[in-house]
This record gives structure tokens, sequence and C-alpha cells, in this order.
């Protein structure tokens, strides 16, 4: 299972990338304003500096919320590395933007998709990624692990290469449960994945082999 960083913060994708376990990184819109960018050639430049962090695989999201303005924000954000991938929202113009994309050689990753049926519109698609949001699922009292789930079996069914990237994850039992299922890629927060190196009993271990080393070695 791939791990993306789901964060435009520089600082976290940097620490991510530098513990040797980063595949990618996925934005929004939400995360760049909470990074506090604006401006078109601001948000650019943005994109760049994380391009320049990772190896690939960096998703850049489109503002535009039509056919036209989805496929010509998306040639724009492709433009800025070979590392992006045009982030679209699950929508009907998103859907036909993303077979465009696709067809001209451009990356995609269908976003906001939370339900089998626009997974499998995404997949029909030529979507490069399809990104269903477990976590705000569970927000609402559905079962975000069984939309991962059923997404899965389907694509198997058909051998679609639409790769699961399963986003809006919370916390490790989210991400464990995604590789158990086989998503292909986890996308979460910086917390998230250094949480995976936490046990007590690694902790307990440690100290006493020091310990022991110690008591002999001084
Ligand atoms: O980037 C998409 C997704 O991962 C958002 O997560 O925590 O805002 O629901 P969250």
């Amino acid at each position: 299972m791939k791990f993306f960083i789901d964060t435009a913060n520089l600082k976290e994708i940097q620490e991510a990338y530098d513990l040797g376990v980063l595949d990618g990184v996925t934005t929004n819109p939400s995360l760049m304003a909470k990074e506090g960018i604006k401006g078109a050639d601001n948000i650019r430049a943005h994109y760049k500096a994380i391009c320049n962090i990772v190896d690939d695989n960096v998703s850049a999201e489109v503002i535009a919320t039509d056919f036209e303005g989805i496929v010509r924000e998306g040639k724009e954000l492709a433009k800025i590395d070979s590392k992006i991938v045009v982030k679209a929202p699950m929508i009907r113009d998103g859907v036909k933007a993303i077979k465009k994309l696709t067809s001209e050689g451009i990356r995609t990753n269908c976003t906001l998709v939370f339900s089998p049926g626009q997974a499998i519109l995404a997949a029909k698609a030529g979507a490069t990624f399809v990104s269903p949001f477990l976590g705000r699922l569970d927000d609402i009292s559905q079962d975000g692990i069984e939309l991962i789930a059923q997404i899965r079996n389907i694509y198997n069914n058909y051998g679609f290469g639409t790769q699961i990237l399963a986003a809006s994850i919370r916390h490790t039992i989210h991400l464990v449960k995604c590789a158990e299922i086989g998503a292909d890629v986890a996308t979460c927060p910086l917390k998230v994945i250094t949480d995976l190196l936490n046990h007590p009993l690694t902790d307990i271990g440690l100290a006493k082999f020091l310990a022991d080393h110690k008591k002999v070695n001084g």
C-alpha cells in the first residue's frame, strides 16, 4: 500500500519524506487555505515546492466546477510539474473532465467519493485514483471502511485499473483496515503515519535491552 500525506504543510511533507515511507501528497482547497496560500501565482509556487520534496504523486485540486473550466485548470496544474495529479470532484462535469484529461495523458484523482456507484463512474472515466472519504462517512454514522471493501470488490470483479486512494483517514485503525482490504493508497495526516511507530511493548522492550546492556558494559 502506498502512503500519501494529506496536507499542504511543507514541513510535515518533508518530515514524512525523511522517514522514508512517503509515496505522494494529497492536497485540497481547505488544506491550501489552512497554510494561508492565496493567489494563482502563490498557489502554483506552493505546488511546485511540494513537488520539489517528494518523488511523485502530488494531487492538486481544481476550483472550477464546469467541464471547460476543469479541463483548462487541470491542464494548467499539470504543467507545473510532471508529478502533479489533477484532482477533480465527483460531479457530472468532473467525470467528463476526468475522461478528457485522461485521454490526453494527464493523471487524475476523482475526489469527494462516498458511494460504490460513484467509484464505478470514476473508474469508467479512467481516473488514475479514486478518493473515497471514509472518515467523513463515519462522521455521519455510515461505515467508511465498508465502502473501501465494496470498491475493492467491484474493481477486482472488472479489473478496473483505477487505484483506490482511501482518504479522510483519521487514525491508525482506519489505515490498517484499509491495508487489510487492499486499498492501493492511504492518505492521512502526518500524525497517523507517525502513530504507526507506537507500541508500549516496544518502549518497554527497548528500555530493558538498554538497561541490561548497561549492567554489563557500564
Ligand atoms: O483530502 C481529502 C480528505 O483526506 C479529507 O479528509 O479529514 O478533511 O475528512 P478530512
